[in-house]
Order: C-alpha cells, then structure tokens, then sequence
C-alpha cells in the first residue's frame, strides 16, 4: 500500500468503539497514531482503561493513548451501561493492559499531531465531540491543517436512538457537536441512517467462532450483550455496529454514497436536543458544511469486516 492514511481514532469504548480498534489493527491501510479517549458509553477512566486493553488484545500497546474530557460542555454527564455494560465492554473481562495513558491531555495531542503534520492527520471522532470542540477553540489553525474528519454521529433522516430526535453521540454532547459542525473542518458523517442498515448478526459471529483466538471470544463476549440491548430496545436481531463502519470509509469510501449538506445541531432547550437536520432543500443558502453518509452497501462492509476479524483472529491465537 502506497500511502498509508495517518489516523488518530477519538473514542469512548464502548463496544462498537472496540471493534473500530480491532478493525484498525487488522487494515493495512491506515496506521493508528494514537487513541484518545472521551466520556461516553462509559466514564472516561474507564474508556481509557478500555482503549488500552483492547489495544493490547490487538497487538497495538505500542499505539500511545490519551485521556481526555470526562464530562460535556455544558450539559450533565449521560452514560450508557444499558447499552455497553457497567464496564462498557459488555460480558467480556479484558485483564487490565500493563501500558499506562499518557500524560498530555487528548485535546493536546491532537493539536500538537495536526499542526506538527499539517494536511496529513485523518481524525476519526467515534464518540462525543467534547474533546474535539475543546481542541478546535484552544488552537483554531487545526480546522485548516487537519486532512479530514469522520464522524460517527447523528440521525439524519432515522430516528434517534437515545431520544426520539436524537443520536447517542451527538445528544450526550450537542454544544461540542455545534462547535465542531460550525468549525469549516472538512467533515465525513456517518450517521445512523446508514449504521442501521449494516447488522452484525449471531450468524456472522459463528462465522468468526469458527477461529478459536481471544479475538474472537472477545467479540462474542462483547456483542452478546450489546444483542440482548438492540432485541429488548429495538427489536433488532443482532446488533448495529456503528464505529467500525466509520473507520472502514476512511480506507474504503465506496461502501457509502455521500451527499454534500448543510446540517446542523439543535442545541435549544426543548424535545429537540441533540437533533441532527439536513437542509436538503438549501433553504438556508448556506455553504455545504459536510459529506454525509446517506446510502450504503451493507455487505460490503459486513464482509470486509469479518474477513478483517478472521485475518486479526488468526494473527492473535
Ligand atoms: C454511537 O453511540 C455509542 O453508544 C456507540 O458507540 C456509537 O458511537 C451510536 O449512536
Ligand atoms: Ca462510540
């Protein structure tokens, strides 16, 4: 592969956060410059805990990885055990990574690697903003010199699924969202539209079964929780697994169609909070602010996801 695509991954793992680490261990086409980690799923303690033994699971401790924010901009602190577990990892009991965090704070990093390498930092932002929207007023010249941004966030035209409007990602910290949707950086969104169209299902994890690794029985660890919280909330067979989709598009853009949009955050008081919008009709005349996921070709995705497990599982036995 000619040019490996320079990646840092902002995360709240989260159990669909871990899968995007797995699949950045097993792709050749990107390298991981370091992981920083954001409130979320879980508290950020934890998340950074997560990020690390996951990390080490995938044979990447040399990856370096930064706490950042633990709490919103303005609003309270909304994690999500019902979703990802008390540990944020579901049933699995990753042993605690002998790798410690770094001590420079997460919006630092990103900062410092952005404006060190200018035009050449992908950042892929898979949990709340917060750390993103704190680097962008603390250094405003990262919104010129960052490659690009892919954000896993937002309900565009689906429904919400923490409320009826509203995305997780984009709701646990709508006013980080509006900062960095307004912050003119080159933006890709994913957003639930087309997450919900690619399922993980009990199928496919046999699939993987089939390779005996810890790989492995992490994912089926993870996920089994994760399917028992999308069949009792939404009825869904299997589980939507968001955050690998993000990443795959920074390699394999072609697994999504993109329209160019205008969107933008509700971050008014009322029934709305947190909602993403499209200004399909451009009634606004506003510049277009984001490419946005708006279709998808679900097995694609879901197999070159699995290849990439079975590739990983077999590496790590
Ligand atoms: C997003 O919310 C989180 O729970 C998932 O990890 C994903 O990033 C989906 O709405
Ligand atoms: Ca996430």
């Amino acid at each position: 592969i000619m040019n490996p695509k320079h990646i840092i991954i902002d995360t709240d793992p989260g159990i669909d956060d871990s899968l995007a680490l797995l699949l950045a261990a097993a792709s050749p086409e990107i390298v991981l410059d370091g992981v920083i980690a954001v409130h979320g799923n879980v508290s950020t303690e934890q998340t950074t805990k997560n990020a690390l033994s996951v990390l080490e699971l995938a044979g990447l401790s040399q990856v370096p990885v930064f706490k950042g924010c633990d709490l919103p901009l303005v609003k309270e602190s909304l994690l999500s055990p019902e979703t990802h577990g008390g540990n944020g990892l579901g049933y699995a009991q990753l042993q605690e990574s002998a790798t410690q965090p770094k001590a420079q704070h997460g919006s630092d990093f990103l900062i410092e690697q952005i404006m060190s390498y200018p035009g050449e930092i992908t950042l892929v932002a898979i949990g709340p903003l917060t750390n993103v929207a704190l680097a962008i007023r603390k250094e405003p010249r990262i919104v010129q010199n960052v490659k690009e941004v892919f954000i896993m966030g937002g309900a565009i035209q689906h429904p919400g699924n923490t409320t009826a409007l509203a995305e997780y990602n984009t709701y646990v910290d709508p006013h980080a969202a509006h900062i960095v949707f307004h912050s003119g950086m080159p933006m890709i969104l994913t957003p639930l539209d087309v997450t919900y169209q690619c399922i993980f299902t009990k199928d496919d994890l046999n699939r993987l079964l089939k390779i005996d690794s810890p790989v492995t029985k992490f994912i089926a660890d993870s996920t089994r929780f994760y399917m028992e919280f999308h069949d009792e909330y939404q009825s869904i067979d299997g589980c939507v697994i968001n955050d690998p989709m993000t990443l795959a598009l920074t390699f394999m853009p072609e697994i999504c169609d993109y329209q160019d949009l205008v969107v933008d955050v509700d971050i008014s008081t009322g029934v709305g909070l947190g909602n993403t919008f499209g200004d399909f009709y451009n009634y606004e005349k506003k510049p277009k602010n984001m490419k946005v996921a708006m279709g998808v070709r679900p097995r694609m995705f879901m197999e070159l996801f699995l290849e990439r497990m079975e590739k990983l599982a077999l590496k790590i036995s």
